[in-house]
């Protein structure tokens, strides 16, 4: 069901709708890990410091990767592995992703999570020189690793009201960057409205959440934004990708104008936390451009589908 109309009371509308769902996919409260790995070395989290003249502080000159794990057995570690080595290249950081095998096992077993829902992250910046905005030649780079519990079921149950706003990042979204302000600036504008993701919206084309991927199901055929410079090479979107082969549901790789979401029957984003998850209304200003109450039946199905990849075949 579409609907289009102006809301003027938005946030209430949201807010009491938010009272009555439970925690978005992804979410637990945030704490600080016990522990951290830093440059070699396993640490108190409040015993853990860097430099000022680190390039990741200085300039977000970094990247980082996020592992997920259920009940403790990584899903898809060569994958991120893999995205982790590209973006060290593009960004010219020389550090083998091998040599961080054991250190995110260990990272797991530390933070207790050996048979629980959890995730790791990993950042790597250029690491310490003095400030110049050339790559200094003979800095170290900074390696920061911890472990944390995620909740990790029930995303097959929520469904997410997102925001709609202009894609105001850079030109490599490929590369995962620390730097995220345009990110966590668009995060921010939905949240603070009580929304769960800002969509975004380049030139009329939806390309990716501020930190997920985008999918869209018209007339039983489902439409992605291509990879290249302006989204993320989402791991859990190739694996969506994957899966529709599967299930004979045919992907076209082609971005959706905002003008298309009249013909839109189902929209879901995706994530290493975020999972599958659906979206049942779209804000744009204070106008509500879509909206669907009900779970589509193709994301249903994939959500079945990444449960029983995710949970049951290790
Ligand atoms: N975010 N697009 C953006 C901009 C993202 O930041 C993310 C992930 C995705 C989904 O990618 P993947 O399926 O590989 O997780 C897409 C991570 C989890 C984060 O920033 O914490």
């Amino acid at each position: 069901m579409k609907r289009n109309g102006w809301y003027k009371c938005i946030n209430i509308l949201i807010h009491e709708e938010k009272l009555n769902s439970a925690q978005p996919s992804g979410l637990v409260k945030k704490t600080y890990p016990a522990e951290v790995y830093l440059n070699g070395k396993w640490l108190a989290h409040n015993e853990a410091y860097i430099s000022v003249f680190d390039r990741g502080f200085m300039f977000g000159d970094g990247i980082y990767e996020v592992i997920p794990f259920y009940k403790g057995i990584a899903f898809g570690l060569q994958r991120h592995l893999n995205r982790l080595s590209y973006c060290l290249n593009e960004i010219e950081i020389d550090l083998d992703v091998n040599t961080l095998r054991e250190v995110i096992t260990e990272a797991v077993s530390r933070a207790g999570i050996e048979d629980k829902d959890g995730a790791v992250y990993i950042q790597v910046s250029r690491g310490v020189a003095p400030r110049t905005h050339y790559f200094p030649q003979d800095a170290i780079p900074t390696v920061l690793l911890y472990g944390y519990p995620v909740q990790l079921e029930g995303f097959e149950k929520k469904q997410a009201s997102v925001l709609v706003s202009k894609d105001l990042r850079w030109h490599r979204c490929d590369i995962k960057s620390t730097s995220l302000m345009a990110n966590v600036r668009a995060n921010n504008k939905a949240h603070a409205m009580g929304l769960d993701e800002n969509t975004l919206v380049r030139k009329g084309f939806f390309t990716e959440g501020s930190h997920s991927s985008i999918f869209f199901v018209k007339f039983d055929k489902i439409y992605t934004h291509p990879e290249g410079p302006h989204i993320l090479s989402g791991i859990t979107r190739k694996i969506v990708t994957e899966m529709c082969r599967e299930l004979n549901i045919k992907v076209v790789e082609k971005a959706v104008h905002i003008d298309e979401l009249v013909e839109v029957d189902e929209i879901f984003l995706t994530g290493t936390t975020t999972q599958i998850l659906s979206v049942k209304s779209m804000f744009r200003k204070e106008e509500d451009i879509y909206n669907s109450p009900k779970k589509g039946k193709i994301t249903a199905k994939l959500q079945e589908a990444f449960i029983e990849l995710t949970r049951n075949s290790s």
